[in-house]
């Protein structure tokens, strides 16, 4: 630099600065330095993915120290035969970058076994962290700006984001209530010219929907007619009861070659916090995932990819107690709902959360409703207005819904029950119309937030 010149950069002085100053850009240009704080040259994505009033009630939950049945992870022990194999894997210093081949070894051998597509090991797998990772690679590898993206409604809440990261249009197709049917018209006038993917989550978060075979079929027709991918997340995919069954979308003639699987332990494990997760797709679309992955995160954590390898290889009995202790959970939820006071018109089919509706006497939204089951009941849950994100011709369902979370230990179902009765009791006296569960005795239209 020439001594005693301009900077040949906009870097004005600090009393330039607190006088909004003009600044010469080599001498030639004139800009006005604008006081603009950093904080509004922030994307527009990152200013979408910015907490929402259902996460602020959730830091009010754990203000109060609420009960929680609002997020979506176990609150009880991992497996000790998956957590000793953790365990042993960092006593045997296995702590650097590690791509885990026998991982994607037995995620070939269970794929065959569960829906009968073979995949090739060595190339069809990137091993994520967590099915967060493999979903955003995924979509990286898949979508350019513009290109438009089918999601259900109402949906679990990352996959937007993603999309919109990759600049690409999400675009929703409403599942009908109470039992969220898929409406084939409604589906299939969705896609343009413009259609990159689907994106099928089943079992369903927040719903509890396990998509039937018939509205799969005519989810993999629509991708074949319009030559697009799907994208499926299948974290719930041990987690069903009754009669239901999870049919992996890849599984339906003709899917196989475009559709990419994402899924991963945290579910089936009960290790949410140990980020294993995978995407599975033909070889050359899985290499372009592996190549993104490596570049956003390059590996899974080391030692509880060792770990996979045993969770993975669990027996058969694992499967069915998992089940049947969720199939449990899932029933105690219901009766403590319905002693509540809720009519549940559809009792969830697979993942580990009730969408409960609102009965229609209590003339209340569900954010006031969550909020003053926190506040006096002291047990969490999630306003469903936060999964929606269609303009419905009746939006008033919107809010209308609460999901429970019941993916909890017997003591935290039962204190939630205990919490919730004692309750209902103290507002006995109280007519059971409009907000009588929802009110403390103090008064009933107190609410903390709108
Ligand atoms: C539908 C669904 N997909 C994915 C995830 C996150 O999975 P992972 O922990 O593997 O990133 C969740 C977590 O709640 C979920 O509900």
């Amino acid at each position: 630099m020439e001594g005693g010149s301009t900077p040949p950069w906009p870097y004005p002085n600090v009393a330039s600065c607190q006088a909004t100053p003009t600044v010469e850009l080599g001498g030639a240009v004139e800009v006005g330095a604008s006081e603009q704080p950093m904080e509004e040259k922030l994307s527009e994505a990152s200013k979408r993915a910015a907490p929402s009033p259902i996460q602020q009630l959730s830091h009010l939950a754990q203000r109060v120290g609420a009960v929680n049945l609002a997020e979506g992870f176990p609150d009880f022990p991992a497996p000790a035969h998956v957590k000793a194999a953790a365990a042993a894997a960092i006593a045997a210093d296995l702590n650097q970058y590690r791509h885990v081949q026998g991982v994607c070894d037995v995620l070939a051998a269970t794929m065959k076994r569960d829906h009968g597509f073979d995949v090739d090991p060595l190339t069809d797998f990137a091993i994520c962290c967590g099915q967060s990772e493999a979903f955003a690679a995924a979509v990286f590898a898949i979508i350019d700006p513009g290109d438009e993206v089918l999601l259900f409604d109402p949906a679990y809440e990352t996959y937007q984001t993603c999309i919109e990261l990759a600049r690409g249009v999400p675009v929703y197709v409403p599942l009908d209530p109470p039992s969220w049917t898929l409406d084939a018209d409604k589906f299939l006038k969705s896609f343009t010219s413009r259609t990159k993917a689907v994106v099928l989550n089943s079992p369903h978060n927040p719903t509890g929907k396990v998509f039937s075979k018939e509205e799969l079929l005519i989810i993999s027709q629509a991708c074949q007619q319009m030559d697009c991918f799907a994208i499926t997340d299948e974290v719930y995919e041990y987690i069903t009861y009754d009669e239901n069954k999870h049919i992996s979308l890849a599984s339906l003639p003709g899917m196989q070659q475009r559709t990419i699987i994402t899924s991963s332990l945290s579910k089936t494990y009960s290790v949410t916090g140990w980020r294993i997760g995978w995407a599975c797709a033909a070889a050359n679309i899985a290499t372009a995932i592996r190549n993104i992955h490596v570049k956003l995160t390059d590996s899974a954590p080391a030692p509880f990819q060792e770990a996979a390898l045993i969770a993975l290889t669990s027996t058969p009995d694992y499967y069915e107690s998992l089940k049947k202790d969720y199939a449990e959970r899932r029933d105690f939820i219901l009766q403590l709902l319905k002693n509540y006071g809720f009519h549940i018109s559809f009792k969830p089919q697979g993942s580990v959360f009730v969408f409960a509706e609102l009965p229609k006497s209590w003339q209340i939204s569900d954010i006031d409703f969550v909020t003053n089951l926190i506040n006096n009941a002291g047990v969490a849950a999630v306003p469903g207005r936060g999964f929606f994100h269609t303009d419905a011709d009746d939006q008033s369902y919107h809010h209308r819904y609460v999901r429970f979370a019941f993916c909890k230990s017997d003591e935290t179902l039962k204190a939630a029950a205990q919490k919730m009765m004692k309750l209902v009791k103290s507002n006995e006296k109280v007519p059971h119309d409009t907000q009588s569960f929802c009110v403390s005795k103090k008064g009933r239209n107190e609410h903390v937030t709108k």
